[in-house]
């Protein structure tokens, strides 16, 4: 266990206030008696909710936790997820209505009505049928931020059959491990994405992933996007174009169990394996629209919403698919960066599309700091109403620069708490509702029970700092790790088993007034631009190349993407000299194993590792270090020179960037 990180800690006595606008009060779409009736009746407000949906057979339970920790949402429920994101608006004459404004990097558009999206669904759901997928299989999908990953996700929904969405910066050792682990039958990838005025190649990362071992990978669906050369397999592989454009378009979709799982997405946790963690349809989809509708106070006949995460984390599952979608709003969806061609990117896009709820991360938020205010100054952003944060606790600097610079002083900011597990939005202000504090998510959002605890479970009183634990369960929870019941018990319900809470492993302070100040993992688990990346992950990698003897792996603080990797090597005797060569191969290693994002921001080598009598790595010494601190007590070292070792190794200059 280490410690919170600091730095948020210690400012807890914040005086501003920003309640909500009036206007917005007034047409809110949740009041303050949201939380009253949560309160009184939790399981009947979830009832409300999982009504917002269309249901093909009712429930007759609302939650089932007789198998604790084991839930059922809405049992005998039973609804496709498919057919609430794009059919029902479809019949409810909402057809015309843009479902996505697709935005290139090279600036090509497309415009899709709910309408157009039911085809577009439909089709992929026959191709994916004439390929043999049922309900129940694993589809991997391996996509560009793009229209057909959207119908990708939304065809296996219609199809019962189970996604698998792989980041599109992930390895192919990460794909083969992917697939492998929730043995997928299919994988849908493109030829290639624009990113930063260039084309990166995809499918020859899964024809790559798919030639280190035997899969169950039967066929691979291939869209055309960026025009570049692709080896292609007669035997498997097929043009997206070839396959889907020739089906009919209309398609009868089953309703299937509420609990049906829905997709696998794979997270870091605090071994070198991810885990798939896995997300059923009822009352995932129950939260994931309620959330959306409440968290930005979304006018579907009116708003444009745009989330800038990327589909293959949860933030794109959950904000640019199915929440958005269930609720039939209109989004943007870019493919690109805000750097590219110009750094004001963004601010043209939400001037060109009238965005009015924006949902993006703190790293971004600090990025644009730092290009400056004339950016946006530069555009009109009048349009913007509410706007999101999530990913990583927001800096109160980079919450009032959002507010002031982005959000003209007026738009609420809704700062989001939750996880690939959570499934769903957990903590977040009300925007009609809160008065809200720079860097505070505030509290639960109504229906959602949570709370910070001392190490043995004992609710801290208001100013006081613990674990962030969620007492009740909620609908849009994980109902596992794929395979691995027993990880899932030991990962998040054995540390509180007396109590039944769930362990969200993050840091948390209660304010004077009881609200929440999310401080970060306090287990191995690293935050890099809000990408989640476990310290074993990256350590494993390390230690697989031939001139690695150990290598231990610690988040520091990094003014702009929240945490950086910095990594301490030992080199094995007569292979390796540290040289910068070595170095920058030792980087590129990890990148060829995970992906770009787990490449360390600065590689250490080192002759020596701060190690307890027990022999474990005090990575807390190692942080002072990469943090240019002063190093912290060392008694309980075996050896307490190795420290002096390192700081005067470190004068020496072995750093890396
Ligand atoms: O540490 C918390 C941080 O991100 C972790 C979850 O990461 P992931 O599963 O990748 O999901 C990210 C998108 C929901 C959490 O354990 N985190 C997420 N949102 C916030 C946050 N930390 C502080 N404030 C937030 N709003």
């Amino acid at each position: 266990m280490s410690e919170p990180s600091e730095g948020l800690s210690n400012l807890l006595h914040e005086e501003r206030r920003f309640p909500p606008p009036a206007e917005l009060t007034a047409n809110a779409n949740y009041g303050a008696e949201a939380y009253a009736a949560a309160a009184t009746d939790r399981l009947g407000f979830w009832d409300d909710k999982a009504r917002r949906l269309s249901w093909a057979t009712d429930w007759t339970q609302t939650l089932d936790w007789s198998d604790a920790p084991h839930a059922k949402w809405f049992v005998g429920g039973k609804l496709n997820a498919s057919v609430n994101c794009v059919d029902r608006h479809v019949e409810a004459g909402l057809g015309d209505r843009v479902a996505i404004h697709f935005e290139g990097e090279p600036g090509d558009t497309r415009t899709i009505t709910y309408a157009e999206l039911g085809v577009l669904v439909a089709k992929a759901a026959h191709a994916l049928t004439e390929l043999g997928v049922k309900q129940g299989d694993r589809v991997a999908i391996y996509l560009p931020m793009s229209v057909e990953a959207v119908v990708s996700m939304l065809a296996c929904a219609r199809v019962g059959a189970i996604h698998s969405v792989i980041f599109g910066g992930f390895s192919a050792q990460a794909i083969y491990d992917r697939v492998i682990d929730a043995d997928a039958s299919l994988v849908i990838t493109a030829d290639g994405g624009w990113r930063r005025g260039k084309v990166f190649a995809l499918k020859p990362v899964v024809d790559e992933a798919l030639a280190k071992g035997t899969t169950g990978v039967k066929n691979v669906i291939v869209v055309r996007r960026g025009e570049n050369d692709v080896d292609f397999d007669a035997e498997r592989d097929v043009w997206w174009h070839e396959l889907v454009d020739r089906q009919p378009d209309t398609h009868t979709a089953e309703a299937f169990d509420a609990e049906n799982p829905l997709f696998i997405l794979y997270t870091s946790g605090t071994t070198g394996k991810p885990k798939g963690i896995l997300h059923t349809t009822g009352g995932y989809l129950t939260q994931a629209a309620y959330t959306h509708h409440a968290a930005f106070d979304l006018k579907a006949e009116t708003d444009v919403y745009w989330c800038t995460a990327d589909i293959g984390w949860v933030t794109g599952h959950s904000y640019i698919v199915y929440g958005p979608l269930a609720n039939g709003a209109t989004q943007v969806i870019y493919e690109g960066t805000p750097d590219t061609p110009t750094q004001d990117r963004f601010w043209q896009i939400v001037e060109k599309y009238r965005v009015s709820l924006l949902y993006t991360a703190p790293t971004t938020i600090r990025t644009f700091m730092k290009w400056g205010e004339e950016l946006p100054a530069a555009h009109d952003l009048s349009s913007l109403r509410v706007l999101g944060s999530v990913g990583e606790p927001i800096n109160p600097e980079a919450w009032m620069w959002y507010r002031r610079v982005i959000g003209g002083d007026r738009c609420p900011i809704v700062d989001t708490w939750w996880q690939t597990e959570t499934g769903a939005m957990m903590i977040s202000p009300l925007p009609g509702v809160t008065a809200t504090k720079p860097g505070s998510a505030m509290k639960a959002l109504p229906g959602v029970s949570v709370d910070v605890v001392d190490d043995v479970g004992t609710p801290v009183p208001n100013g006081g700092g613990g674990l962030l634990v969620l007492t009740e369960p909620w609908p849009a929870m994980l109902r596992g790790i794929w395979k691995d019941d027993a990880r899932f018990v030991e990962t998040y319900w054995s540390r509180f088993a007396a109590q039944g809470y769930y362990f969200a492993g993050d840091g948390a302070k209660k304010d004077e007034d009881g609200d929440l100040w999310l401080l970060g993992r306090v287990d191995d688990v690293m935050n890099v631009s809000g990408h989640r990346i476990s310290t074993t992950e990256v350590e494993s990698a390390l230690v697989s190349h031939p001139s690695v003897a150990e290598a231990a792996v610690v988040g520091a603080n990094d003014p702009t993407t929240g945490q950086g990797i910095v990594a301490f090597v030992i080199l094995r005797g007569n292979t390796a000299n540290g040289g910068d060569a070595q170095v920058a191969e030792l980087r590129n290693h990890v990148a060829k194993e995970i992906g770009a994002i787990a490449k360390p921001r600065q590689i250490l080598v080192v002759a020596e590792l701060p190690k307890t009598r027990s022999g474990k790595i005090m990575r807390r010494l190692l942080r002072d270090v990469a943090e240019n601190r002063a190093v912290g007590d060392v008694t309980t070292l075996a050896d307490s020179s190795v420290m002096d070792l390192i700081s005067s190794g470190l004068s020496s200059g072995k750093a890396e960037d």
